[in-house]
């Protein structure tokens, strides 16, 4: 898929809605339907939302944004975001500009290996059981590529199993069988999930116990993604602050969070605020990853921060991020959703692998949008424009008095909407 020729867009903030879209079509070449489905305007149908869940009565809306500057790997990726919460979009781009100057996101990935479980009680004898399946992996590992031939014809299909053993659960001790299946540009749910139910009858064959659950685990940790970026001394500097403030800020307030859970939530719920709505943006399973995300967080039996950032040798600021990211191209609302496959149009990306990595990419970027704010003039000062227009629509504002009216709010510092209603009243009748 081609995607951007640039993502550098100066000014695109500033145009309208029609010109914006222009302008993407202009940089990645969307078709007619691709800008008409990011538009809204031939989006999801309340007929396609029937097919999709039970007792479907429409369609939800949420704001989809496209954040800009965002290079990966050296290539130049415009990324749809669909997402309600102001600054998230401005956040992720600026910081993406920063990243820029610093060669970009440097992002890697593991193979798209998921995990499905298989629990097994009453088994006789552990030993054995472990002996026997591990003599009959051969087997085992051709039973479930047989699952989905697709798949294992794009070279991807089962890879490994373990087996593990909990001596001391409340009902007793069970015996897990983990399948390990490379689900390729899948995100690979329904496959993993058919073949753990599959394999059931020949586990209770081998291990002489009773098969209870067969279902992938969130904790995607064989399919993990990764970021970095550096920003270059004098990157981060400006009003009164300088780089170094601004730069240790940031590593004391990561420091934070990697040493506290209460702060690590929040600090990662940054993080979420931009994988989160790629995810959404492109189709995929949002709940998955913050699922893996979080259990990630807390692998080392206390949880913490799922980024990293420190000082490097030329006085750069190095941030880090690395999780799970179980996130497909094909399968699911991804192709289905025509949103979905506009944003994935957009991105250019063919594989989930890259789209994975450019995830994180923006992930690592909202975290520094927020340190950022946190460790200088605090996070409040941003979010009041949005907010406060957020605040002026809710009290009744339309078209041109919208801007008016959030700007008063923000001049009285009074983001309320009491105070807006107020506002409305007055400006409608002046
Ligand atoms: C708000 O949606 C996200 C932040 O709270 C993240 C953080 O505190 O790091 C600003």
């Amino acid at each position: 898929m081609p995607g951007a020729s640039s993502s550098r867009l100066p000014g695109f903030y500033d145009l309208d809605l029609d010109q914006r879209l222009e302008e993407l079509s202009r940089t990645a070449g969307l078709t007619p339907e691709s800008r008409q489905a990011l538009r809204g305007a031939a989006g999801l149908t309340a007929d396609q939302a029937a097919h999709m869940i039970e007792n479907a009565v429409g369609v939800f809306g949420l704001p989809l944004g496209v954040a800009v500057n965002f290079q990966v790997n050296g290539r130049d990726v415009l990324v749809p975001m669909a997402i309600e919460e102001p600054s998230v979009v401005a956040g992720a781009s600026f910081m993406a500009k920063l990243a820029r100057a610093g060669g970009g996101f440097v992002c890697r990935s593991s193979p798209p290996e998921m995990i499905a479980q298989i629990q097994v009680l009453d088994v006789p004898d552990m030993e054995r059981a472990c002996a026997r399946l591990n003599s009959a992996k051969a087997e085992i590992l051709k039973q479930a590529d047989n699952t989905d031939p697709v798949i294992a014809g794009l070279g991807g299909g089962a890879r490994d199993l373990e087996i593990r053993v909990l001596e001391d659960t409340p009902v007793g001790p069970m015996l897990i069988l983990h399948l390990i299946f490379d689900t390729r540009d899948a995100m690979g749910a329904n496959t993993l999930n058919t073949a753990a139910e599959r394999l059931s009858p020949e586990i209770e064959r081998l291990t002489g116990g009773r098969t209870h659950l067969r279902i992938l685990t969130n904790l995607a940790d064989r399919r993990l993604a990764s970021a970095t970026c550096r920003i270059p001394a004098d990157g981060l500097a400006f009003g009164d602050f300088s780089h170094e403030r601004v730069r240790d800020g940031i590593v004391e307030a990561w420091a934070f969070a990697a040493a506290d859970p209460y702060r690590a939530a929040t600090h990662n719920k940054g993080i979420m605020n931009g994988i989160d709505a790629v995810v959404v943006a492109t189709g995929n399973d949002w709940r998955a990853v913050e699922a893996g995300a979080h259990a990630y967080a807390a692998r080392g039996g206390r949880y913490t921060s799922l980024s990293r950032w420190s000082v490097g040798a030329q006085g750069e600021l190095i941030g880090e991020l690395e999780l799970p990211m179980a996130v497909g191209i094909v399968g699911g609302a991804t192709r289905v959703h025509p949103a979905a496959k506009a944003c994935l149009a957009l991105l250019g990306v063919s594989t989930s692998r890259e789209l994975a990595e450019v995830i994180t990419a923006v992930g690592l970027a909202q975290n520094l949008a927020a340190l950022r704010a946190l460790a200088t003039e605090g996070i409040q000062r941003g979010h009041m424009g949005l907010h406060a227009r957020q605040i002026a629509i809710a009290a009744g504002a339309e078209g041109d008095l919208i801007e008016r009216v959030a700007s008063q709010l923000v001049v009285e510092g009074a983001v309320r909407l009491d105070r807006a209603q107020e506002l409305v009243e007055q400006f409608r009748v002046g």
